[in-house]
């Protein structure tokens, strides 16, 4: 029995930055020389990879827990709760009042986006915070954003570690580097990673390979499994020296926020559920496509059954 498969309070535990994000939708432009210009449309809603991730494996029906760090106000509160209101355990998220919680806003004009992001508490989350006992409980740890956690990132090698002598099973989406230096010890954090989940040019990037091959093959050498997201392409992932592809699904995209994050969640279901690899590697492009029908990353999640009947309509 895989180590993953050992009777735990949680599925997953997640480890990672915490941020709500603002979108305006219409069609203007910013601009400075106090113009003011109206939008059409303002909702405040669920942001940052690693809280999309959470929503999107408990309402696969994980059992699933939430470390993270936020300020002790309204942005954090909100982030809190959303999370709270879809099941998720929030004991591990650490209120600091010292620190102002972090904030995406997002304008959203057609099918282009201009992003602007505060990190605030995300990039002082320490390991200090990370409640072990709360990781022990857990069968699988789930880290996102390692390019923001600056804090956290140099002692990822440990704290993955950890988990595996807690008997959990670990997978990374790093996600992009806003530096785009794409260093900060990613060599050591990858050799304690057993299921790496970039999208391609995070993929590229990381392994300095300009091909989505010969990139999955350097760093196979140490990661065993790696799955890469290509888009409306769908998805290839590499084991045992293999390699295995699946296509995405036909969606009326409306917005493509977060689908990366509910292809992790979909992937990472069936790795739990020891799935064969090409059917998690299915159920993770169903629910990131499915993810695309609405705005922000959660509204359109898949529940199981919904993600199940297209996994049955598959040829
Ligand atoms: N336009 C699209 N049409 C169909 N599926 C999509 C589309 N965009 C994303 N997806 C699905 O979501 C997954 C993740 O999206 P992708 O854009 O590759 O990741 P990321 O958000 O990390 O960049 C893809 O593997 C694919 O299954
Ligand atoms: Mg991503």
């Amino acid at each position: 029995m895989p180590a993953h498969s050992t009777p735990r309070d949680f599925d997953i535990v997640v480890v990672g930055e915490l941020n709500a994000d603002l979108i305006l939708t219409g069609n203007v432009t910013p601009a400075f020389g106090q113009v003011e210009k109206l939008v059409d449309d303002a909702t405040l809603t669920i942001g940052s990879s690693s809280a999309i991730f959470a929503c999107g494996v408990a309402r696969l029906g994980l059992r699933t827990a939430f470390i993270g760090k936020v300020g002790d106000d309204i942005f954090g509160q909100f982030m809190k709760n959303s999370l709270a209101e879809r099941g998720i355990d929030v004991s591990g998220i650490v209120v600091d009042p010292s620190l102002k919680t972090g904030l995406t806003v997002i304008l959203s004009r057609g099918n282009d986006r201009a992003i602007l992001t505060y990190l605030g508490s995300i990039s002082a989350l320490t390991y200090a915070d990370i409640d072990q006992a709360l990781i022990a409980r857990a069968r699988h740890l789930h880290l996102g954003s390692y390019y923001l956690l600056d804090s956290l990132r140099p002692i990822c090698p440990r704290l993955f570690a950890d988990a595996h002598q807690h008997g959990l099973t670990v997978s990374l989406d790093t996600n992009y580097d806003p530096t785009e230096q794409w260093q900060g010890g990613i060599t050591d954090t990858l050799a304690h990673t057993d299921v790496f989940l970039p999208n391609e040019a995070e993929l590229h990037a990381i392994s300095r390979q300009p091909t989505t091959d010969n990139a999955l093959r350097a760093l196979h050498q140490q990661v065993g499994l790696i799955a890469v997201k290509q888009g409306a392409q769908g998805a290839t992932a590499i084991h045992n020296g293999g390699l295995f592809t699946a296509g995405s699904i036909p969606v009326q995209v409306v917005d493509t926020t977060g689908a990366g994050d509910s292809f992790d969640a979909g992937f990472i279901y069936g790795y739990l559920n020891d799935w064969t690899l090409t059917d998690s590697l299915r159920l993770g492009c169903i629910c990131g496509a499915l993810s695309t029908r609405a705005a922000g990353g959660t509204a359109a999640q898949a529940t199981l059954s919904e993600a199940q009947a297209h996994l049955a309509a598959l040829p």
